[in-house]
């Protein structure tokens, strides 16, 4: 089977990009895939939410030129630790395409690329090693305005027929259809980008507190609102 690679990503910060990486990972491993979480943050928050030592060499290393040992969280989820090195030097000066050249030859059936906020240079290996992208957005215009910013990106280099994601969704994080803010989400996006799938992933305790206590999604509550959410993203991601 064909690996796919997916970048999590939304330029903004604190609107769910890490819960959605680890949490459709979680889904995919228990549909029976091997997965790979490759966290691009310097808060290295994936391998601290997935249990697992969030200090351990991981993307930095990998990047480097190393081999770094993958972390495993539960059957069939593993997870490369981002922190601080990431925003070192080294890594600044990478090309764009390094990350996509040193995941090559892995062996797992999906790599979920867990991109930081703010930081272009390393949302961008992200993007460019990854076949499929879900861009994050919650109902608050800065996230709508970074969301719009990560799809801009995207639709240039595909214009311009460089590497990358190919295929995108928009993905609606924290979504609460009690406030009206998030109501109106849906359909600024269906006005604003017509052509691009969207989906739903409803603002969920389980979220919250799977991460607090450091266990996969699938593992704390596998029938939880928001897992049945990421299964639909994950068929999306599978089946077109
Ligand atoms: N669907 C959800 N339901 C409930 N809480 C959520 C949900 N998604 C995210 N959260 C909570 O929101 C907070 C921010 O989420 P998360 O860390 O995933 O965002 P992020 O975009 O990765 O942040 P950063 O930009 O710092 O990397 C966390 O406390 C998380 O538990
Ligand atoms: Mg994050």
């Amino acid at each position: 089977m064909a690996q796919t690679r997916i970048a999590v990503a939304a330029r903004k910060g604190g609107v769910g990009k890490t819960s959605i990486a680890c949490g459709l990972s979680s889904v995919m491993a228990s549909q029976g895939k091997r997965v790979l979480v490759i966290d691009l943050d310097p808060q290295s928050n994936a391998a601290y939410v997935l249990g697992t030592n969030p200090t351990a060499p991981g993307t930095a290393d990998l990047l480097s030129g190393g081999s770094p040992r993958a972390l495993e969280a539960s059957p069939d989820l593993y997870v490369l630790p981002g922190g601080p090195d990431l925003a070192g030097h080294t890594i600044q000066s990478l090309d764009p395409e390094d990350l996509a050249d040193a995941v090559t030859s892995m062996d797992y059936d999906v790599l979920i690329f867990d991109c930081p906020p703010g930081v272009e240079y390393l949302e961008r290996l992200g993007l460019v090693a990854a076949d499929v992208a879900l861009i994050c957005t919650d109902a608050h215009p800065l996230a709508v305005m970074g969301a719009g910013r990560v799809i801009n990106e995207l639709k240039l280099r595909q214009q311009k027929g460089r590497r990358g994601a190919k295929r995108w969704a928009l993905a609606l994080s924290r979504i609460d259809l009690r406030r009206s803010m998030d109501q109106s989400l849906d359909q600024q996006l269906a006005t604003a980008y017509p052509t691009i799938d969207r989906f739903i992933v409803h603002q969920d305790s389980a979220v919250s507190w799977a991460g607090a206590e450091r266990v996969p999604l699938m593992k704390y509550d596998s029938n939880c609102k928001a897992a049945k959410d990421l299964k639909a993203i994950a068929n999306w991601v599978f089946n077109g």
